[in-house]
């Protein structure tokens, strides 16, 4: 199995069949090997610093219905909430002091938010903090809608592809929601001039080694700046209550994958990473990862952008996440820098 970890760090390739075997046939001592390798290769490009992004929950409202998500239309006991211009410009505000220099707008897929409204918010944000980036994810939109976020001042967007096989989508979606659209958005997002990120749930009900197999393979071919990557956590009130989550083990397996596959990719360590461990952000850095995301929405949403069981930080202040984290990497040797910490693979 080392020459296939070899191979593929001389490469930064393996075919669908060498994914699969590599990934069915890891072991805590290879997971060790390769944990070793991701390191050393992101500590030559990206040293020991963590790049840190404010993540804003600005709307649990969504259109879809995703089976393991928490705020999909079909959950009538979310309580519903949208901010304001004026709360999201408070939001950054607060951020900025904190030393973020980049803000991730992520919400549902709200329609309440056409795209005069984001653009507003977006070019308001750019005029109050212009040495910010700012990284959208707000889902599955037109080209158009896409190109006018862009030309408003967003400068990244995050769209996991979620899975490659449009059959096993399909086991995760409801019918009108197909893998090939998903796609075809983060070709488009990329052709606009985007910073993309993609990326997928490990251990989503139904996921087998040749469907992550299929993800490097995407995730290869589409050369993205980010991937984000998480383990399925289940949602009491969606279909897939009483699933069993995506393993620490795993996600960071696939952590460790990723660094090597491409070197200069900005890997966040998810905060579902540190619900399923108290330790799971530090084990993510520790096996290649070098961003945090920590919550910045208004402590009195929090809870209500529950996409899964469990999630932490609901009751911090922002303040509190920043210094939290901050402590957490210095804890590992490793530093939470104040840039916009924009990625390498260009
Ligand atoms: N609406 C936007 C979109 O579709 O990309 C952004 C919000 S969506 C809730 C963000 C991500 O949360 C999804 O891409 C999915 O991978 C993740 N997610 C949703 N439910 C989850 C769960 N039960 N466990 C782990 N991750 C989950
Ligand atoms: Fe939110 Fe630790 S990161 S409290």
């Amino acid at each position: 199995m080392r020459e296939l970890i070899d191979k593929l760090q001389e490469n930064k390739a393996l075919s669908k069949y060498e994914w699969t075997v590599l990934i069915e046939g890891r072991s805590p001592e290879l997971a060790e090997y390769l944990f070793q390798q991701a390191r050393s290769v992101r500590h030559k490009y990206y040293g020991h610093d963590v790049y840190v992004r404010g993540l804003i929950e600005f709307t649990n409202y969504c259109r879809n219905d995703c089976l393991y998500c928490g705020i999909r239309k079909s959950n009538l006991k979310v309580s519903r909430y949208r901010l304001s211009k004026e709360e999201i410009l408070s939001c950054c505000e607060t951020g900025y002091s904190l030393g973020f220099r980049t803000f991730v707008l992520q919400g549902g897929e709200d329609a309440g938010y056409d795209d005069s409204r984001l653009c507003g918010i977006i070019s308001a944000i750019k005029t109050g903090w212009p040495d910010c980036a700012i990284t959208l994810s707000v889902g599955e939109r037109s080209y158009d809608s896409y190109k006018a976020l862009h030309d408003a001042g967003a400068d990244r967007y995050l769209l996991r592809h979620e899975t490659y096989d449009a059959e096993h989508y399909a086991k995760l979606h409801p019918p009108l929601l197909k893998a090939a659209d998903r796609q075809d958005c983060l070709w488009n997002l990329k052709k606009i001039g985007y910073q993309v990120g993609t990326g997928f749930m490990v251990g989503s009900p139904y996921q087998t080694a040749g469907h992550l197999a299929e993800d490097m393979l995407f995730i290869k071919d589409l050369d993205p700046q980010m991937v984000g990557i998480g383990p399925f956590i289940s949602h009491r009130d969606t279909p897939f209550a009483g699933q069993s989550s995506g393993t620490l083990e795993l996600t960071l397996f696939m952590l460790g994958l990723l660094r090597l596959m491409i070197p200069k990719v900005l890997l966040p360590a998810t905060t579902a990473l540190g619900t399923i461990h108290p330790k799971g952000r530090e084990l993510g850095i520790q096996a290649g990862a070098n961003v945090v995301m920590p919550n910045l929405s208004p402590t009195t949403v929090r809870k209500d952008y529950a996409l899964y069981d469990n999630k932490i930080c609901t009751g911090d202040e922002a303040a509190e996440c920043r210094n939290c984290l901050e402590r957490r990497m210095e804890s590992i040797g490793y530093h939470v820098v104040t840039t916009r910490g924009d990625s390498l693979n260009i």
